[in-house]
């Protein structure tokens, strides 16, 4: 058999496999330096102990007859889809629209058997490069940028494109520039999707960083959205679900294809083929995270946030430019041109001993700056702030 076609359109790593990997090298090659990783957007919050005990009593439950749990329902738990609603939506979704899954990257999975190959998919650029890969798995017949740039407020123009997508992958908070769609900008894009039949894809994995209530924190805050878009959620970056793996999507009932099939009628037929559902184990953890939560008392939430300030602050005094970080835990930073001809992964790691993610492997568009993720243990955010303030920004002598 000849080997699926669309890898060769691939780039032969994951962004962030290659990231660890040279990472990994760095460290054995410099054994004495303290390498601080603030490239990839893992947690280090551990989970609260009343959730992991309660994780704990629901596994050992699982060999009592009466405890046991076998297969759920296919969209997840009722209770935690009735959570997902208030927490999240304050009930103005229908838990019915919610399907729970193993998280984002899971779903996008799955997002391709639901498109089907040859759509015309649009990416912000830069972009989560999971959003692109997919497609090309999924085989898209093509993918076309939507290029987000400082001038712009990282805003994604798509009303300058010259063709019109498919379907187009949002992110808000943006990953990786750290920037925040605002009512009016994604009102004009839910219109713009409206008017030209395009299936909008958002993911909000960063929306309860979202500290100002006037921005929106899911797009179905914007009326018309439920006939244009759905939404994937996640549990992963403030509930401390990483590795344990629970997020959800939304599909309106009301979404349909301009064929007149219901969207929502094919995701349950992908769910309910593709996929058992999230463990029941940590669906129930889920509940529980839920049933206490409030921005303020999310104690993972005010950590990174905290560490976003602090790396922010000590990356403005000494003088980079900085965006991202507010309302999100990606702050985007831009080089000065002193470093135009250097490698900013090599740059950070050799000068300061920060990993850091460089801007152009999330697309062209990134070249010229770097991504700062706040998921940092505490004392090495403290660390990297140490080390940025010990000197004004670095220029090695021969980049200038
Ligand atoms: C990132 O660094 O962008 C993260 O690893 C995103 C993710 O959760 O996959």
């Amino acid at each position: 058999m000849l080997s699926n076609p669309y890898f060769k359109k691939l780039k032969p790593s994951y962004l962030f496999k290659e990231i660890s990997e040279k990472l990994c090298m760095f460290k054995n090659n410099n054994p004495a330096r303290t390498v601080v990783d603030l490239s990839l957007g893992n947690t280090t919050y551990p989970i609260e102990k009343e959730l992991s005990e309660h994780l704990a009593s629901v596994a050992y439950k699982q060999s009592s007859k009466n405890g046991y749990l076998g297969y759920g329902p296919e969209n997840g738990s009722a209770t935690l889809r009735s959570k997902v609603a208030k927490t999240f939506y304050r009930s103005t979704i229908s838990p019915d629209d919610i399907f729970i899954s193993d998280g984002i990257k899971c779903d996008l999975g799955r997002l391709q058997s639901l498109l089907g190959p040859g759509r015309i998919v649009a990416l912000q650029d830069p972009v989560y490069p999971a959003y692109r890969d997919v497609s090309i798995i999924g085989g898209a017949a093509e993918v076309i940028s939507v290029p987000c740039r400082e001038e712009n407020d990282f805003f994604p123009d798509i009303r300058s494109l010259s063709r019109i997508p498919d379907v187009l992958f949002l992110c808000s908070p943006n990953n990786p520039t750290g920037t925040v769609l605002n009512r009016k900008q994604l009102t004009s894009i839910v219109n713009y999707a409206l008017e030209n039949e395009v299936l909008i894809v958002f993911d909000t994995a960063y929306s309860l960083f979202i500290a100002d209530e006037s921005l929106p924190k899911s797009i179905f805050e914007i009326p018309g959205a439920e006939k244009c878009a759905i939404e994937f959620g996640s549990f992963s970056k403030t509930f401390g679900f990483t590795g344990l793996r629970l997020g959800w999507s939304v599909v309106p009932s009301q979404l349909q294809y301009s064929d007149g099939a219901f969207v929502q009628h094919h995701w349950r037929r992908v769910v309910s083929t593709l996929f058992n559902g999230a463990s029941s184990v940590i669906q129930e953890a889920g509940i529980k995270a839920l049933e206490a939560y409030s921005p303020q008392n999310n104690a993972a939430l005010q950590y990174y946030k905290t560490n976003a300030n602090l790396l922010k602050d000590a990356l403005l005094s000494v003088g980079f430019s900085v965006f991202g970080g507010d309302h999100s835990p990606y702050l985007w930073v831009k080089l000065p041109k002193e470093l135009a001809s250097v490698d900013p992964f090599d740059f950070f790691l050799e000068e300061y001993g920060v990993a850091v993610t460089p801007g152009v492997g999330f697309g062209s568009e990134g070249e010229g700056f770097v991504r700062f993720s706040s998921f940092g243990d505490r004392s090495e955010v403290e660390l990297a702030c140490q080390r940025f303030a010990s000197r004004e920004i670095f220029v090695p002598s021969g980049a200038l």
